[in-house]
């Protein structure tokens, strides 16, 4: 459920539904915020970002509560997490091509640490700020939560990631890495965009 809930390409659905737009066969042709804001306006990308940010938190709250009613393992919510982010990256619902899971991850560090998200937003604004690109802000940003996650806990008061979720973290920034190799050939050869705003 959660694969499919994660599948549902919300970047495509608003820019047919109101803005009569394919959002693949523009811009950066991916179903994320950053080109739905992109190619159809900031008020577009904005909600595509909070829709897909949805899609952890429902899949997240939603198993934990099963997970607490059928007295199983509470990390089972990190299965479904990542089950979501790989339906946004791979949507059955668009031909499995779909986004790059960055909206989908912060939700679910929101989710899972706040510290750990707090961190993330910091070094992606930091990277943002200097570079204006924000696929190498993703990234890095993706990249840094894996990295910080086993010793987040040593933080007061003490919140960790369990061993699964360290796991899961390393797994889904390799995704949004792999996700990126286009972008990281355009960075490379001086031909991804910046962003104008900042
Ligand atoms: O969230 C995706 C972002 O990191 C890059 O998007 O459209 O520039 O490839 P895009």
């Amino acid at each position: 459920m959660a694969y499919l809930y994660g599948s549902v390409p919300f970047a495509l659905v608003i820019g047919k539904v109101f803005y009569n737009t394919d959002v693949r066969t523009k811009g950066s042709g991916n179903l994320g915020g950053t080109n739905a804001g992109r190619v159809l306006g900031k008020k577009a990308g904005a909600a595509v970002i909070l829709l897909d940010g949805t899609k952890c938190i429902v899949a997240i709250l939603i198993t934990r509560l099963l997970a607490a009613h059928f007295n199983l393992s509470d990390d089972l919510f990190y299965f479904s997490a990542l089950a979501c982010i790989i339906g946004h990256c791979y949507p059955i619902f668009a031909g499995f091509k779909g986004g790059k899971g960055v909206s989908s991850a912060i939700a679910y560090t929101l989710m899972t640490n706040i510290y750990a998200f707090i961190f993330a937003v910091c070094v992606f604004m930091f990277t943002l700020k200097t570079t204006k690109y924000v696929s190498l802000s993703s990234i890095i940003g993706s990249v840094s939560v894996a990295i910080i996650a086993p010793f987040i806990g040593l933080i007061p008061p003490h919140w960790h990631y369990s061993t699964v979720g360290i796991i899961t973290n390393f797994v889904i920034s390799a995704l949004i890495v792999y996700k990126h190799h286009a972008n990281i050939s355009r960075i490379k050869n001086g031909t991804e965009s910046k962003v104008q705003w900042l």
